[in-house]
């Protein structure tokens, strides 16, 4: 009989068949079959070019198959593709004294792994070992990854599989001002988020903690900005409470908030223990942990990843990092970001559906509400614009507790023509789910 289904169609069967259902692609039963993809443009395999705006959940930082990226990862290729940590290559050792120059602080020794949950992993157990305490506190909101540790550090019951967690975990209120309780301005927020970390440290702590931990801007959370004070405010407290300060820069590292090398710079706050994943290697596998000297000695016994530091990875995170130095993206991301921000804040104005615009950089959300109401949620039509963005040829995407945000990260090397070409499509795609 005559097979009459799309190439995409096809693939998309095999897909439902071969691969866990969990792995759920965007764009329901239509899912984007990828064929190839180059810098800006990602292309489906019935040939559709598409501008690309999410980089793979902020993954790809300087543009898909990025030339200088490729050709690093080809000399190594050829060279040697792996070592184990059990010889020593020197690609490895370049891109830590690089990560050490370029975080704030007293960072300096780096562990790598393959993904961002394993960074979160080895932050959690050299604070552990190195304070002699357990309980660590983080934020409701926050996402941390998917291993048993990383999913007990997440604060979206969404993500949390498999019902069994670490009770040591203790989340408090994170600081959402768009969703704060009714009548309170961000001052008293604050004051709110200090007081119910006081009351948990009191009531289900010791009084003695390994770490609070935290994302700058809460990504998966759906862009959640904190307030200029924030880490200023509960940085004492945890102080005083014996724990480290654990800074998760898996979305907002490597230049994404725009003028710093990490998101945390902006809160002018020295972490003890860094992390970093996704954009830090444009899309190779990568889990990179930075701890102060005395945190990294701390961690002392066996503990080993076979792919942690793989040469191939090392010399793309290299490449990376370098492209980002010699392009000026610091800049670059400060000044398109403040266009991006603008322009989505017109388009705001003009369709009451966006509840909130906010973000930092080239990384954007959109928090999208039933109008008329008190801020109700609508997933429902953040699901549909972003497949009306798709088919005018635009790829963004989308999280938030309730489904509601839509998230926009473009690479950090946007030139402004595409910058205004991708704000265009959303305007269009905007004005097709009105
Ligand atoms: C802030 C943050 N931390 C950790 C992770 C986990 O990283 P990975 O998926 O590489 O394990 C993610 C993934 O989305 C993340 O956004």
């Amino acid at each position: 009989m005559l097979d009459t289904r799309t190439r995409s169609q096809e693939v998309a069967e095999r897909h439902r068949e071969f691969i866990f259902p969990a792995v759920t692609p965007y764009y329901g039963d239509d899912p984007l079959v990828v064929e190839r993809a180059k810098d800006q443009y990602v292309w489906d395999v019935e040939g559709k070019r598409y501008l690309d705006f999410f980089g793979g959940v902020l993954t790809v930082s300087v543009g898909h198959c990025n030339d200088e990226v490729t050709a690093a990862i080809h000399a190594q290729l050829d060279k040697a593709q792996h070592t184990s940590t059990l010889l020593v290559n020197e690609v490895m050792v370049q891109v830590a004294e690089k990560v050490a120059a370029l975080t704030p602080g007293r960072l300096q020794k780096c562990f790598f792994t393959s993904s961002g949950s394993e960074a979160n992993e080895t932050a959690l157990m050299a604070a552990r070992m190195h304070t002699g305490h357990r309980d660590v506190i983080t934020l409701r909101h926050a996402y941390s990854g998917r291993t048993a540790t990383a999913m007990s550090l997440t604060g979206h019951g969404t993500w949390r599989l498999g019902g069994v967690f670490d009770g040591t975990i203790k989340h408090v209120r994170n600081p959402y001002a768009y969703r704060a309780p009714a009548g309170l301005d961000a001052e008293r927020l604050l004051d709110l988020c200090v007081q119910d970390l006081e009351e948990t440290l009191a009531t289900v702590t010791d009084g003695r903690i390994a770490a609070f931990m935290a994302e700058p801007i809460q990504g998966v959370g759906g862009f959640i900005v904190a307030p200029r004070d924030y880490f200023a405010r509960i940085l004492p407290i945890v102080r005083e409470a014996g724990g480290l300060l654990i800074i998760d820069e898996v979305q907002t590292g490597w230049g994404r908030t725009g003028r710093y090398w990490c998101g945390i710079e902006h809160w002018g706050v020295e972490p003890d223990i860094m992390t970093f994943a996704k954009g830090m290697a444009n899309g190779s596998p990568i889990g990179c942990t930075i701890a102060t000297p005395e945190v990294a000695d701390s961690l002392k016994g066996l503990t080993f990843a076979t792919f942690g530091g793989n040469p191939v990875t090392m010399a793309a995170a290299l490449a990376t990092i370098e492209y980002i130095e010699r392009h000026d993206l610091l800049r670059h991301v400060e000044e398109q970001g403040a266009r991006f921000l603008a322009r989505l804040r017109e388009m705001q104005g003009r369709h009451a559906f966006v509840g909130d615009v906010r973000g930092m950089g080239l990384m954007a959300g959109l928090e999208l509400v039933v109008p008329g109401t008190d801020k109700t949620p609508d997933p429902a039509r953040a699901t549909a614009l972003i497949a009306a963005a798709r088919d005018l040829g635009l790829l963004i995407g989308k999280g938030g507790l309730y489904g509601n945000v839509v998230r926009i990260a473009p690479h950090l090397n946007v030139s402004a023509g595409d910058l205004d070409t991708g704000c265009d499509l959303l305007e269009e795609a905007l004005s097709a789910v009105a």
